[in-house]
């Protein structure tokens, strides 16, 4: 079948490794399900996969991709959730140690096929486009996880949203508006932050600038470049929720005695279970509120995606159509 995958990694090149061509149909194990892909959508995490974090030289050749909407066999309409947990684990999967995200253990969606367990597909309602529900298993979900479930956020909080343009920030940026929270967002760039106001940001910043108010909660991808700005940004007792660190894990300054004075919380948040992937889908559906999606190529082309995320050149998702 035709399959966007990872052949090799290169750290400098991470473009190097990928192949756009075939590799076998899946067999379906028992109690797992055959998904036909219609759309899939990319995350940093594809990228990460080519540079050789998360995925072992032995695992190669991956095919890429977490996310994916499509049909099942009896040609119901589903989008697959990408947290695989083992076959014994119950409750929150997020929290099953031996978890893996499709695309590390278990071949991924960029394919005609990608099959998963059964209890990895979520019904589509049809409001929603199969594009748009490519873009909820990952960045979308991980973003309703940060702001509503570890960061237990609510209506009439202030949140700050660091890094406008990705994929999980403009999730933040809809959903945090969606659900009636205050949105402050920074951006690097003026165009970005131009448009984070038009998606529903109520205020927009300069990467690093002084905020006029101290934040309830940060949202936190960014890492080393914005982690001493959130630190700073918040009121005490406030928490900054974190899910990745695009420009590196490693702090100038992780900002210690400011976390003990004011009594800040710091939360990781990772990915979500397949409930809260349905309440998303709920949300998404009651609400009318929508993915954004950068651009959608087809599948054969996915090797402009990808450039166009390892340049930083986005603002919202990149989805691939079969
Ligand atoms: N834990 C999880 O489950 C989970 C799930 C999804 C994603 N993630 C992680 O979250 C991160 C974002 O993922 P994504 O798919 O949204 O990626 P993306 O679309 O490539 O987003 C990159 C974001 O990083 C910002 N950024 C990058 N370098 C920066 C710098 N030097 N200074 C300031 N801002 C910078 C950009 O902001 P501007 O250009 O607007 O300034 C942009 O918002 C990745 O590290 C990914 O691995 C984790």
């Amino acid at each position: 079948m035709f399959a966007v995958y990872a052949d090799s990694f290169s750290n400098d090149d991470p473009l190097a490794g990928l192949v756009v061509g075939e590799r076998p149909d899946p067999v379906v194990p028992e109690g797992w399900v055959r998904v036909h892909v219609k759309a899939a959508s990319l995350n940093h995490h594809d990228l990460w996969s080519l540079r050789g974090v998360g995925l072992r030289q032995e695992s190669l050749p991956m095919i890429l991709g977490c996310d994916a909407a499509g049909l099942d066999d009896d040609g119901n309409e589903v989008i697959v959730h990408a947290v695989i947990s083992s076959p014994e684990w119950s409750g929150d999967e997020t929290l099953d140690p031996g978890r893996s995200l499709l695309s590390e253990r278990y071949q991924g969606t960029f394919a005609d096929q990608v099959v998963v367990p059964r209890r990895n597909v979520v019904a589509k309602p049809t409001e929603l486009s199969f594009a748009e529900a490519a873009c909820l298993p990952t960045a979308w979900l991980t973003a309703y996880r940060m702001l509503f479930v570890q960061g237990a956020l609510k209506a009439g909080d202030t949140v700050l949203v660091q890094g406008a343009g990705g994929g999980v920030a403009t999730a933040l940026i809809v959903l945090a508006r969606a659900g009636g929270l205050r949105v402050l967002v920074t951006s690097r760039d003026q165009s970005k932050r131009d448009r984070a106001l038009e998606l529903g940001a109520h205020e927009a910043f300069e990467s690093g600038a002084r905020l006029p108010v101290r934040v309830d909660a940060v949202m936190e991808t960014v890492g080393r470049a914005t982690w001493s700005h959130s630190v700073k940004s918040l009121r005490p007792g406030g928490k900054i929720v974190i899910s990745g660190t695009t420009s590196g894990p490693d702090l100038d300054n992780a900002e210690l005695t400011r976390i003990f004075f004011l009594q800040l919380q710091v939360i990781g948040s990772t990915m979500g279970t397949r409930s809260e992937l349905a309440a998303l889908v709920n949300m998404l559906a009651a609400t009318g509120v929508r993915p954004l999606i950068d651009r959608t190529l087809p599948m054969e082309q996915a090797r402009d995606g990808f450039a166009a995320m390892a340049a930083g050149d986005l603002f919202g998702k990149v989805v691939f159509t079969r």
